[in-house]
């Protein structure tokens, strides 16, 4: 089997075309960095633009890659959300023009489902149920995934997602963007015990998670610096970047224990390519006798593999089972900015009214 993905829910345009036996036949991403880079964050407007001028080219140039044309593929999988809406339809406008010539499935795949099962394309022995941290730009949840299409939310984060956060303390430090991989560089130089700073909800009952505290606690230390320089710009980063971490691991461990038919700790999204994070992860799980899976970093961060892979995991389910799970698109399938993947989950109180 032979899936054909389309990722374009944020600042990466991507495409691959990835196989049942989980080797990727051709793939490409494109990072838009320079675009926003002036603008010191994603803007929607110029990223849904973007898309559109790379997407099409970039499925020939895939296509072409693999010696492959679009009669090979099973089916198109294209994220229909959540995300930025411009860049979302964009993605999925061009995956339903494709199977609607090629007269092929088109599979509306959740942006959030692609990272949760990404670590299956990476690890063939990744069974289910997994515990998965899901840490990235836009999310910060910890889910109970106990199959394709059956995912139960444990804890998400009452305010700010952490690779917001990272983002937030680059800007104040004055460390460019993007800012999650800038904030660990100038961490790695740091000294962590300079600066105090507060861990949200650490040691609380239910594993939720909250950044907002943390972010502000970093504007209020880097003002009150009477001529900040680099080693205190390092040192602050380093501070933010461990008082983010032990949040990780206090809400994780208590997931962990909340959900202990778990077979592996797995992380997934953006932020898991940091060192620091995934050190610290595989230790809490090695203190828990679990296994520990982290994708390889290129999967972590956006990218259409993901997605292809999350339509070969829905394609090799019974078809009943699919339809049951109501995993079976039509043309007609939507755009959505946001898309919770569990959405029978109850709200958090004190959230806002984020998914
Ligand atoms: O999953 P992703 O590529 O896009 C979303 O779906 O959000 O995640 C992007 C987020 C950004 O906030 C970025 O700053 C963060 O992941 N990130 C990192 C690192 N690399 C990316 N955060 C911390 N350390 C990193 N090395
Ligand atoms: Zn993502």
């Amino acid at each position: 089997m032979l899936v054909l993905g389309i990722e374009s829910s944020c600042d990466e345009t991507a495409v691959a075309l990835v196989r049942s036996d989980r080797s990727i036949a051709a793939q490409r991403i494109a990072s838009q960095d320079e675009a926003h880079r002036p603008f010191g964050g994603v803007v929607p407007e110029l990223a849904a633009r973007a898309h559109v001028d790379r997407l099409t080219p970039m499925v020939a140039a895939v296509l072409a890659e693999a010696g492959m044309t679009l009669d090979d593929v099973d089916a198109v999988a294209a994220t229909a959300g959540p995300g930025l809406i411009g860049g979302v339809m964009v993605g999925l406008v061009t995956g339903k023009a494709l199977a609607f010539a090629a007269g092929k499935p088109l599979l509306a795949i959740n942006h959030l489902e692609g990272h949760a099962l990404s670590p299956r394309l990476a690890d063939a022995s990744l069974q289910f149920p997994y515990l998965l941290l899901l840490v990235s730009g836009g999310h910060c949840q910890l889910l109970g995934v106990e199959g394709v299409g059956r995912y139960r939310r444990l804890a998400t984060t009452i305010d700010d997602a952490i690779g917001e956060a990272f983002d937030k303390t680059a800007k104040v430090l004055g460390l460019g963007f993007p800012g999650g991989p800038a904030v660990e560089r100038a961490a790695v130089r740091g000294n962590a015990r300079r600066f105090a700073l507060p861990r949200p909800l650490l040691g609380s009952a239910e594993p939720h998670f909250s950044f907002a505290g943390l972010k502000s606690a970093v504007l209020r230390q880097w003002q009150a610096l009477p001529a900040p320089g680099d080693s205190e710009r390092d040192d602050l980063a380093a501070a933010f970047q461990q008082a983010a971490t032990d949040c990780l691991i206090d809400r994780t461990a208590r997931a962990l224990s909340v959900f202990p038919q778990a077979t592996a700790l797995v992380v997934a999204g953006g932020v898991a390519s940091n060192q620091h994070i995934r050190a610290a992860l595989a230790a809490l799980a090695a203190r828990h006798g679990t296994a520990f899976v982290a994708p390889p970093l290129w999967l972590c961060t956006d990218n259409a593999a993901m997605i292809a892979w999350a339509g070969v995991e829905r394609l090799a389910l019974p078809a009943a089972e699919r339809a049951a799970l109501g995993l079976v698109d039509g043309l007609d399938a939507p755009a959505r900015p946001r898309w919770p993947l569990d959405p029978g989950a109850e709200p958090v109180r004190g959230a806002g009214v984020r998914a």
